[in-house]
């Protein structure tokens, strides 16, 4: 199985190109059940869970072509097949977000419930009411949800007890074929919403209050074909913001936009870290010493639970002590196991860990249970003195790509083994 090996102590220098956001490109995917299409998606990311998400469409009986050297995907067809299996959902949750369009083109869906996951329970049962709401009968048969609508979805306001990025998609995306008119009330803001209303919006959707917390759709008949440009990876950004930072260099992160980054730039400048923006990205520079600060994951604007492992990294070789709050997922904490075997200093209690900072961590061989968790332990290898080893990198491939060749590029000593 691969590894990732890094010898730290090398401050960086140099430009990381970031690649189109993957929590965008998987509802965007979703997104092209919809139609017939073709729905060009340009800026795909080369990632494992776009391969994921790529099989699942295809066993649906959709044309999913990647050409990853223009960095595209197109998607065409109709689904014939509208069960989603346990095999494909399992590996990655996102994949009930087909359920939504599924559901409002053919009127019928069978997604396999996602069962448990690493970083806590994570219900769909938000998905599941917001369509029974639009007029979905649902069965539960064999772990399957099976999903009715005959006489199609009717458009209805749906008013999320709790904010639900995965849960806002699959309605925004259902209701742009419901009959009439739907609200979706305290609806997730993040940017990747906005960026799956716009590409609605150019298939034909009727959609307002794009950036809101309340989204009003007016469905339509059909949706057709449409060329989509995929938002910039806010987490890839700000993952290499902190390798910046906490290695005490200068890097350039092209493409990098501020408007999708305030909570985790505000921390950083907190911090000690400079962030500037230039035409190309934003220039992430360390010059002094790193001082703590305290943060709290929150849907956005707020601090993304997604930054919140690397960020907690970062804080392990920063001056004095920092508290992080996780009140998204419980049980978001596995990396600090890991980082204390590489010399740092946490405790923690419920949702909240204390970081005491250490002037430097020294390399282990460690392993981490999630995508953002396992980063987190490349930066700490990044800043550590000697050898670190990262085991179970497929983890990594899920969401950064070529993440040793970026890191290398710019002068950090890290290779696949
Ligand atoms: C998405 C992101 C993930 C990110 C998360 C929070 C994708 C593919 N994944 O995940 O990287 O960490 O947003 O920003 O975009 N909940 C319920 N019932 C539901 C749905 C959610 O109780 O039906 C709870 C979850 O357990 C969690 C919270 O709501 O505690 C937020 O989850 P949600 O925003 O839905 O996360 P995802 O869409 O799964």
């Amino acid at each position: 199985m691969d590894r990732i090996r890094i010898r730290g102590g090398k401050p960086l220098s140099g430009n990381i190109p970031i690649g189109g956001a993957k929590n965008a490109t998987l509802p965007l995917m979703a997104a092209g059940l919809l139609s017939d299409g073709p729905l060009t998606l340009e800026n795909a990311p080369d990632l494992a869970d776009i391969a994921t998400m790529r099989a699942l469409l295809v066993q649906h009986g959709m044309k999913v072509e990647h050409d990853k050297a223009q960095r595209r995907l197109v998607l065409s067809g109709a689904a014939e097949n509208l069960e989603a299996p346990y095999d494909l959902v399992r590996k990655m949750r996102a994949s009930v977000l087909v359920m939504g369009p599924l559901v409002a083109r053919f009127g019928e869906a069978r997604v396999s419930l996602p069962g448990g996951c690493a970083i806590g329970t994570r219900p769909v049962d938000l998905h599941i009411k917001g369509l029974e709401q639009m007029g979905a009968v649902f069965d539960l048969e064999g772990g399957y949800m099976h999903a009715k609508a005959p006489g199609g979805l009717r458009g209805a306001t749906i008013i999320f007890p709790q904010v639900s990025v995965g849960a806002t998609e699959n309605l925004l995306m259902a209701a742009t074929l419901a009959e009439g008119t739907t609200e979706l009330v305290n609806a997730a803001r993040e940017p990747e919403i906005g960026d799956l209303a716009m590409c609605l919006m150019r298939m034909g959707a009727r959609i307002e209050g794009i950036g809101t917390d309340r989204l009003v759709v007016e469905g339509v008949k059909r949706l057709g074909a449409a060329t989509h440009p995929i938002i910039p990876d806010r987490i890839e950004a700000g993952t290499y913001a902190c390798a910046a930072a906490i290695t005490g260099g200068t890097v350039l992160l092209e493409g990098a936009r501020m408007v999708d980054l305030g909570a985790v730039v505000r921390t950083l400048r907190e911090c000690g870290v400079d962030v500037a923006e230039e035409t190309e990205g934003l220039r992430i520079t360390r010059k002094n010493g790193l001082r703590g600060a305290d943060v709290m994951t929150e849907p956005f604007p707020g601090f993304a639970t997604d930054m919140q492992a690397q960020f907690m990294a970062l804080m392990c070789v920063a001056e004095g002590a920092s508290m992080i709050t996780e009140t998204i997922f419980e049980n978001r904490f596995m990396h600090v196991p890991e980082l204390t075997r590489m010399g740092a200093r946490i405790k923690y209690h419920g949702q909240s860990a204390i970081v005491r900072g250490v002037p430097k961590l020294s390399g282990a061989p460690v392993m981490a249970t999630d995508l953002r968790a396992s980063v987190s332990l490349v930066l700490a290898g990044l800043a550590a003195q000697g050898e670190t080893i990262v085991n179970r990198v497929y983890h990594l491939d899920r969401g950064y790509e070529s993440l040793e060749r970026k890191l290398s590029a710019v002068g950090a000593e890290i290779e696949r083994v």
